[in-house]
Parts: structure tokens; sequence; C-alpha cells
């Protein structure tokens, strides 16, 4: 079975009436010892739709990635393993009682079901079927372990699946973890080897979208003396690797990533999660003109991407990125260029809970201008290049007093970067014009 992940061979084994166990293998593995093994557990959401409320999808891929990148291995993929053993119809209904404040685990409860109905003996006989001596588990799961172990195979050790951890997820990975003994794929702590995945999750706080818009997280790299960029707008890298990787695990953990045009047209990024395992949030574009190149990397297939535009813009800049597949949604327009505003309601309307926004400057300022910002992250790295791009632009503010203020900021380090992360404080937001008295 040829696949973007790479080549398996297929293997089906039938396990009782309707059940059907699908081995993907990679290699000569009969006879042999320590090959990396995932038994995945069918979750029809995660896997096939994308679902945010798990990671299984993201799992399920990157447990494929390892197998293909080892050149030998298997993944067993379980069907009858949905809802860990309950059913889909019954885990469809335990999303229900979820939704309403029950955890993963109570759900099960409260509908007199297990909250682990899964055995791992079919699985087990699908791997000594395949003639292997013995396997490395990719799993978070020491219960899994155990349970393969108990069905007579020879595991030798766990690898760990790291996931970056979505908002929408982080939940039901914590449940996992304090009620069924799960390690938690995101690692523990920021500052731990780099090449695990960062728990981003305290650097977001407390994420509470509101009725008029979603959750607005502002995420800027600047140097020391407070420049997002050089004169000639240069901002390759202004942070290390780690940092960057602690951004790729905010842009995973978000619905959308939201830039303004300049940056677009200087740095030309792509915007998708390239360096941690997650799913790449949808991409947004503030462009009152369509200025946007159709070539530009933001618009590739990896996402979806939105362009927000007003009803000025050239028809034809709008066909071309419509036959591209790109959506472009008209707004009002504000002061500061498109209304930031109308944006987010849009993007609330459209389910979305929690935007970061990763600049530029002047979309920075405008969103911070306004009000509209909940949460900084800034990342601080040890270099100093004097003029340049600031940070955030004239806000009016002429006394300390008046400052945007950041409640208790958490502080971490990634690499040499110093990541100040807050929620912001804003009584009441400024008025628009760049000779505003106060935001505070
Ligand atoms: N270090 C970092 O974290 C980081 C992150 C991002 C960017 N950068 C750097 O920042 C520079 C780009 O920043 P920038 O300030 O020039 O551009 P920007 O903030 O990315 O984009 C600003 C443009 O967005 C459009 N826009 C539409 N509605 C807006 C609104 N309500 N408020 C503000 N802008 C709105 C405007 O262009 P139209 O009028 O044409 O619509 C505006 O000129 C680059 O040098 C880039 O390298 C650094």
């Amino acid at each position: 079975m040829p696949t973007p992940l790479g080549e398996f061979d297929l293997h089906a084994f039938e396990v009782g009436p309707d059940n059907v166990h699908l081995a993907l293998v990679v290699g000569e593995v009969a006879g042999a010892r320590s090959v990396l093994t995932r038994v995945h557990s069918e979750c029809l959401t995660g896997d096939v739709l994308g679902s945010l409320r798990c990671d299984c999808g993201v799992q399920l891929r990157t447990a494929m990635r390892s197998v293909a990148a080892e050149g030998r291995g298997i993944v067993v993929y379980s069907l009858g393993h949905e809802g860990r053993g309950i059913g889909l119809l019954n885990k469809l209904r335990a999303y229900v009682l979820q939704d309403e404040g029950a955890d993963t685990y109570e759900a099960n409860v409260m509908m007199n079901l297990p909250a682990e109905a899964r055995r791992f003996d079919d699985a087990a006989a699908v791997i000594r079927a395949l003639e292997v001596r013995s396997i490395r588990l990719l799993s978070n799961n020491p219960a899994k372990r155990d349970g393969l172990r108990a069905a007579g195979l020879d595991v030798e050790e766990m690898v760990p699946v790291p996931t970056a951890a979505h908002v929408r997820n982080i939940g039901y990975l914590r449940t996992k973890r304090a009620r069924m003994g799960h390690h938690l794929p995101s690692g523990e702590e920021l500052d731990g080897h780099p090449s695990h995945v960062h728990d981003v999750m305290d650097l977001l706080g407390d994420v509470r979208p509101r009725d008029d818009r979603p959750f607005v997280v502002v995420k800027l790299a600047q140097t020391l003396d407070g420049r997002l960029a050089t004169v000639t707008g240069d901002s390759r890298w202004i942070s290390g690797e780690e940092e960057r990787r602690v951004s790729h695990g905010l842009r995973a953990a978000s619905d959308a990533v939201m830039v303004g045009i300049g940056t677009i047209l200087a740095d030309d990024p792509r915007l998708t999660v390239r360096m941690v395992p997650g799913a790449c949030p949808m991409r947004v574009v503030l462009d009152t003109r369509l200025r946007i190149p159709t070539e530009a990397r933001v618009l590739d297939d990896a996402a979806p991407s939105l362009v927000y535009t007003t009803s000025r813009a050239p028809a034809e800049r709008r066909f071309a990125l419509s036959s591209l597949g790109v959506a472009v949604r008209t707004v009002p327009t504000s002061r500061e260029g498109l209304s930031l505003e109308a944006v987010l309601a849009d993007l609330r309307r459209s389910g979305l809970r929690l935007v970061l926004v990763e600049g530029g400057s002047r979309l920075a300022t405008s969103l911070f201008a306004s009000g509209l910002v909940d949460r900084a992250i800034v990342a601080v790295a040890p270099i100093i290049v004097g003029s340049g791009k600031e940070a955030v632009g004239d806000l009016g503010i002429v006394r300390i007093a008046d400052a945007v203020r950041i409640a208790e900021p958490a502080v971490h380090l990634a690499g040499h970067d110093v990541i100040v992360a807050g929620d912001v404080v804003t009584s009441r937001p400024a008025a628009a014009g760049p000779h505003r008295r106060s935001i505070a």
C-alpha cells in the first residue's frame, strides 16, 4: 500500500466476527528481534476525519513515519477498539457528556461502560503470526505494553510517540495521564531535551474564547533591544532553534495562526507545523489590497489558508486566489486597515477558539491599541541589532502607569532565549488613532 509516509505491505487478519486487524509492515520482520511496532486502536474521528479532540491521527501518522524511516517495523491497526473498546456510537455519546463537563474517564463510567474495554491478545496474535520474536513498542501507554506482555509477547521497551498537544485535546491528554497512567506525549518541561516536544500549554494559560471573538494570543520573537527585524526587514532567525520549536508547538495547539500582509511580503513564511508532530492550523492573512502573491508559501496546500480583504480589492486577484482553493472573505475597514473586530468575529462564527498572531509589528500594534489581545508570549533573544522594526509601535502611551501590563508573567528558557508569557491586562480599549493617550 503506497502512502505519502512510505510503502507498506498490508496484511489483514480476521479475528472473530466482523473484526479485522490490519498489519502495515515495512521490511523483513519474520524471525527478527527488536521490531519497531505500534498497536494502534481504531479512531475514526481522529484517524480519518482529523478530529482535534484526541491525538490519535497524529500518533498514527507519526508511527507510520517512524516505522517507514527505520526501514523495518509494523503498525497494527486494530478495528473494534473505538473509544478504548466501547464502540463508535458510545464514544460519541461520551463526547456529549464530556462537553457537559465529564472527563474521558468519568464519561464512560457514567454510561456504565468500562473506562478501558480493550484487550490486546488479538494484536499480540497478529504480531506472532508475522513471526516477530520481540518488539519495541511505540506507545505512551504502559497498560498496552503490559497487555501485550500478558498475551505472551516479548516487549523489550516502550518508545514514546511524541505529539504536540492542541488546546482542544490537552484536557484529554492530561486525563489519560492522571487516570490511566499514560506518559504525557508532550514532555514535562519547557527547557527539557531539545528533541522533546515542549509542553506549550503553560505559555497559553487558560484559553477562554469570548462569544464575539476567539482568545487572541500575540506571539513575537524580539531582540534584546526590542526589534522584530533589522532595518532591511531581516528577521531570520532572531530566536534559536529551541524557541522556534516552541513556536511550532504553539501553532500546533492553535486553531489559526494570523499575520499581516507585511510579514508575508517580507518573509514568505509557510506558517505550518514542521518542528513538532502536530496538526497545522488554519493560516489567516490580513491584506486590504490583496497584494499577496499567488506563489506565496502560506497558500500551499499543507493547511487551509484564509485571506481577509475589503470589497475594494481587485476582482481578478480575488479570482486568482479562489482558484487556488484559498478562501477570501470581505470585512469592513477601520483606521488601521481591516476592522480587527470584524475579522475576529468572523473567525469566532466559524468555530475558532484560539488565534495565534505571529506579527508583524503593525498588526501587533493595532491589536494592542484596540485592546484585543488576551495573552502575550514574547521570546527575547540575547542579540542586539540597533535600529530596526520595533516589536510594537506607537500605542499613544505617555505614562508608564498606563503601560499595557502582563499579569503574573511566566518566564521560561528555551535554549538561550527567554520566553515571557502572561495575560494582558486592559481595562478598556484605546481611542483609535496615533494620539491615543492611554490604553490602561
Ligand atoms: N520576529 C518576529 O516575531 C516577527 C514576526 C512577524 C514578522 N516579523 C517582521 O516584521 C516585519 C513585518 O511587519 P509589518 O509591521 O511590516 O507587517 P505586518 O504587521 O505583518 O502587516 C501589516 C500590514 O497588514 C495589513 N493590515 C490590514 N489590516 C490591518 C490592521 N487592522 N492592522 C495592521 N495591519 C493591517 C496592512 O497592509 P495593507 O494596508 O496592504 O492591507 C499592513 O501594512 C518583517 O520585517 C518581518 O520580518 C517579525
